[in-house]
């Protein structure tokens, strides 16, 4: 994967500008903002042409292209609406549109320049870091099994914003660090969970997490083979991946950016590499999308990633449970039943529902790093699709402040979450006549039930559970967006206490 560097730049008149794309911000109105006046003039008053024209007026998701003139070979203006209204999403939209338009250009460098804006804007870092992150994700295509003849590389290697008058040099450079780290992380997210399932296997993620470790030094990796599991007692996990050729993993990745000593926030991931359902096989149609199955695990490697890209003065353990659920003679069939590491015995009424599986063991077997919070990020249920489509990441938690850290993280980073109830009532679904608890629920609201399965297991300590199967990856165009990366960056930034 090539990178793209962004960097933070002071501001120049426009005629010392040496870049092969200049961008600028405009504030919707009808006239040309006088400290764009330089630029107008430079480029022979083809921008304030275009707003006379009506070609342009600076509305949030519009772009035009002019030709440069001196050391500009061409310019983009961007629309961003009205300064005074803009909220987390105009923002962001106007990132989008900035960063698509720019991607797509034949530029190698860009130069940005918020010149058209003034200091109404309540919130500068938010556009920076939101610009940063967007071009980031923007850059990102997965190539690993194409042909290079069909995907080129992208033109653009480098970027500069100028925050102009909106804040200064400190504020910029933390704000485009902030949002860039948070967009390689999505990206490593992305490439995990793109990646298909004869590549992505659980020793393909046990391999990704060593490499992470060698890549920085103050990250570390430690593998559990399935004897080690089962010498731990976790026989719910290796119940799911009995039916594979390829052996279950557990994966722990600790980031210490703060001192030996300080308790770790622990970020649990689902890593089912690929989900067939098992004995209880899915249906054919789209069955190909279960490789995005690891969704959970992918955000726990580029989450961890960019906590370690923005040194951030906490400690951090991942807890990836790695498993491909496959259908054969030695698989787990409906009616077993299986002793957890925790005591608990489940009996697996549906091997379909192998996350909550794998994933109540690794949540026991998070609780010896005696975490501050642990919040599990899986591909859980397509229950949470019914209900909140791929707009909103489920939330469910046994702690109100965590709960809510999470959803105005979700706010901040524009990558929301809404929760939902595990109210007791919900529990009596899972009861079960042949063991402590059933692995699925008999009356509805599957998500509720699957967040009130994995509760069980989360009892000693603060516990959020983010249900991604809606939010992981999309359907058309197929792939995967690296979602909650930025709402899981965010949470880690306000516990660091770094915004
Ligand atoms: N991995 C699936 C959930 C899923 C579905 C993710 C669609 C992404 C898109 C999960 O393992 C599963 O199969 N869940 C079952 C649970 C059911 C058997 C109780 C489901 O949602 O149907
Ligand atoms: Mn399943
Ligand atoms: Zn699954």
């Amino acid at each position: 994967m090539a990178n793209l560097t962004i960097s933070a730049k002071t501001a120049a008149p426009p005629e010392n500008i040496k870049t092969q794309a200049l961008v600028a911000l405009l504030p919707e109105r009808k006239t040309l903002a006088p400290s764009l006046k330089p630029l107008d003039t430079l480029l022979g008053g083809t921008v304030s042409r275009s707003l006379k024209n009506g070609d342009f007026a600076g509305s949030i998701g519009t772009h035009i292209w002019l030709p440069g003139a001196g050391k500009i070979d061409r310019v983009l203006l961007v629309g961003c609406g009205d300064p005074g209204k803009q909220t987390t999403s105009s923002i962001k939209k106007m990132s989008e549109t900035l960063s698509r338009a720019l991607i797509n250009s034949p530029a190698a460098d860009a130069h940005i320049v918020m010149d058209g804006l003034t200091q109404k804007l309540k919130a500068p870092q938010t556009l920076l870091e939101q610009i940063s992150l967007q071009l980031t994700l923007a850059h990102y295509q997965y190539s690993h099994t194409l042909n290079k003849r069909k995907k080129p590389p992208r033109s653009l290697k480098r970027a500069s914003i100028s925050p102009g008058v909106l804040c200064s040099m400190g504020v910029a450079r933390r704000a485009i660090l902030a949002g860039s780290a948070t967009g390689h992380g999505a990206n490593l997210t992305r490439e995990l969970v793109n990646l298909p399932g004869n590549i992505c296997t659980p020793k393909h993620l046990a391999s990704e997490a060593r490499k992470l470790a060698r890549s920085d030094a103050s990250v570390t990796t430690t593998v559990l083979d399935e004897r080690k599991m089962a010498e731990l007692g976790m026989h719910s996990l290796l119940s799911v991946g009995n039916g594979s050729e390829q052996p279950s993993q557990l994966i722990i990745i600790k980031y210490q950016g703060a001192a030996s000593t300080a308790r770790p926030y622990c970020l649990v991931g689902k890593g089912i590499t690929f989900d067939t359902g098992g004995i209880s096989l899915k249906p054919g149609a789209k069955m190909d999308e279960m490789k995005f199955d690891m969704g959970g695990a992918g955000s726990v490697f580029g989450a961890m990633k960019a906590a370690s890209l923005m040194k951030l003065p906490i400690n951090i353990v991942g807890v990836i449970a790695a498993a491909e659920n496959m259908p054969s003679g030695r698989a787990t069939k409906p009616g077993d039943v299986v002793t957890s590491m925790s005591g608990k015995t489940i009996e697996i009424l549906n091997t379909d529902a192998e996350g909550r599986l794998v994933l109540c063991d690794a949540l026991t077997y998070a609780a010896r790093f005696s975490p501050v919070e642990v919040i599990d990020i899986a591909t859980l249920t397509g229950a949470i699709i019914v209900s909140l489509g791929q707009e909103a990441t489920g939330i469910f938690s046994n702690d109100d402040h965590l709960a809510n850290s999470l959803l105005s993280a979700g706010e901040r980073s524009h990558d929301r979450g809404w929760r939902f109830p595990i109210w007791e009532e919900y529990h009596r679904q899972l009861d079960s006549p042949f063991a402590d608890l059933a692995n699925i629920g008999a009356g509805g609201a599957g998500s509720i039930t699957a967040a009130c399965f994995l509760s069980q297991f989360a009892e000693d300590y603060k516990w959020a559970h983010l249900d991604i199967a809606g939010t992981a990856f999309r359907s058309a165009p197929k792939g995967a967006t690296g979602r909650p990366v930025p709402m899981l960056v965010q949470y880690l930034r306000e516990r660091a206490g770094v915004l």
